[in-house]
């Protein structure tokens, strides 16, 4: 028996396994509009036999995109293109969620794999430049663009980008959203001390910096289905002495779950300040303190690559779900091979999609390893 690949039902979201695909940028669309590349990307998560599929950091508005290559959901015209990302996913027995956005002071950045676009790129890209904004106006290092400080009127036209983004998201009939609240975005940004100078009503003590996550959290469950799970991700400590730490962490998740979130993914860092300390499933920890500390369930991510490290935060009850970004995409295939090789064959043979589980059973008969 494997607790990783055992169901999980989150309000009327009943997961396959406890494999989830990470949100990965892609940096592949334009005007913020998913294509091929997305469908094909994220269908073969699902052919793999992931139990979760969630689609990269979505901008809720143009200017909170990373960059010109990212996803956006501020207009109508952005839902089909991933309606049909979502039915194939749909279509091979996994669940897809979006991770809904907005960069702050990291967005307007260049794509990982061109940096330096030139007038050629930059016609073929669609490429866009533009100022971004943040709780105040300190870039995030010194190569950064300085941020535009947000107005408190600009601030709740954030807060409402989110809603429709989220009634978006429903209307291309995805199965959960998870708002990013990480990786030193906009709304990490003011969670953090590091970034959050403001001294109005968003900023100062942890409950004026909390506030807008919170604000964020009640308005989109408001809109998003009674039976539809609504996640967080957070970043559970910048890795600065002056930032937040996981302490805050555990109280921002228990005021979350009181406001109708169903699971915290709990990653953590994205301040240029921080040193982060990577390692073999090194976000554990995290994810199990806030579990505990907060009665909510969790998910982990990052370096969870070794099957029994995944195996493990299940079992030991350290976490309620393992995301895998890297290793996923490595290994599409990573849940059917990890089934597999711990000796759960015909489990894994149903779980491959129809048109190869047959066949890579014959596979294992002729090798005589069946
Ligand atoms: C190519 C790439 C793109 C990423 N994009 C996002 C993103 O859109 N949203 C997010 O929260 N994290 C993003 N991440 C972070 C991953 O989701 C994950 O937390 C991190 O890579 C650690 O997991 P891993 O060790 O399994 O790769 C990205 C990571 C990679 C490698």
């Amino acid at each position: 028996m494997s607790d990783l690949f055992s169901p999980l039902t989150l309000r009327g979201l009943t997961l396959r396994n406890r494999t989830v695909v990470s949100p990965m940028c892609q940096y592949s669309a334009q005007m913020g509009l998913a294509n091929d590349w997305h469908l094909v990307h994220l269908g073969r998560f699902a052919i793999g036999g992931f139990g979760l599929v969630i689609v990269e950091a979505t901008g809720v508005e143009a200017r909170g995109r990373i960059s010109y290559g990212c996803l956006g959901l501020w207009s109508d015209a952005q839902i089909e293109p991933l309606k049909r990302v979502v039915d194939f996913v749909h279509s091979q027995g996994a669940a897809i969620g979006i991770q809904l956005a907005h960069a702050g002071r990291k967005a307007s950045s260049q794509l990982p794999f061109l940096p330096k676009p030139n007038a050629e790129d930059k016609a073929r890209h669609s490429y866009e430049e533009w100022t971004p904004v943040a709780p105040s106006a300190v870039p995030h290092d010194a190569r950064s663009k300085v941020p535009h400080a947000l107005s408190i009127e600009e601030i709740a036209d954030i807060r409402e980008a989110f809603v429709n983004a989220a009634i978006r998201a429903e209307r291309a009939g995805f199965d959960l959203v998870e708002l990013h609240f990480a990786h030193g975005y906009l709304v990490n940004q003011f969670l953090s001390p590091l970034a959050n100078k403001r001294d109005d009503i968003y900023g100062g003590s942890r409950e004026n910096r909390m506030r807008l996550a919170l604000e964020i959290a009640e308005a989109v469950r408001r809109v998003w289905p009674e039976d539809k799970p609504l996640f967080a991700r957070i970043s559970t400590q910048d890795w600065h002495p002056d930032g937040w730490q996981v302490e805050d962490s555990i109280v921002l998740a228990g005021e979350l779950e009181a406001r109708g979130l169903d699971l915290i993914d709990c990653s953590s860092g994205g301040f240029a300040e921080g040193k982060v300390v990577p390692g073999p499933a090194y976000q554990v920890p995290f994810a199990e303190a806030v579990r505990k500390g907060a009665n909510i369930r969790t998910m982990t991510v990052g370096l969870m690559g070794d099957p029994d490290d995944a195996e493990k935060a299940i079992s030991e009850e350290k976490a309620d779900l393992v995301a895998l970004a890297r290793p996923a995409l490595d290994d599409p295939n990573w849940p059917v091979r990890t089934m597999t090789a711990a000796g759960l064959k015909p489990e894994a043979y149903a779980l491959h999609a129809k048109q190869a589980g047959y066949a890579v059973r014959g596979l294992h008969a002729a090798l005589d390893s069946d």
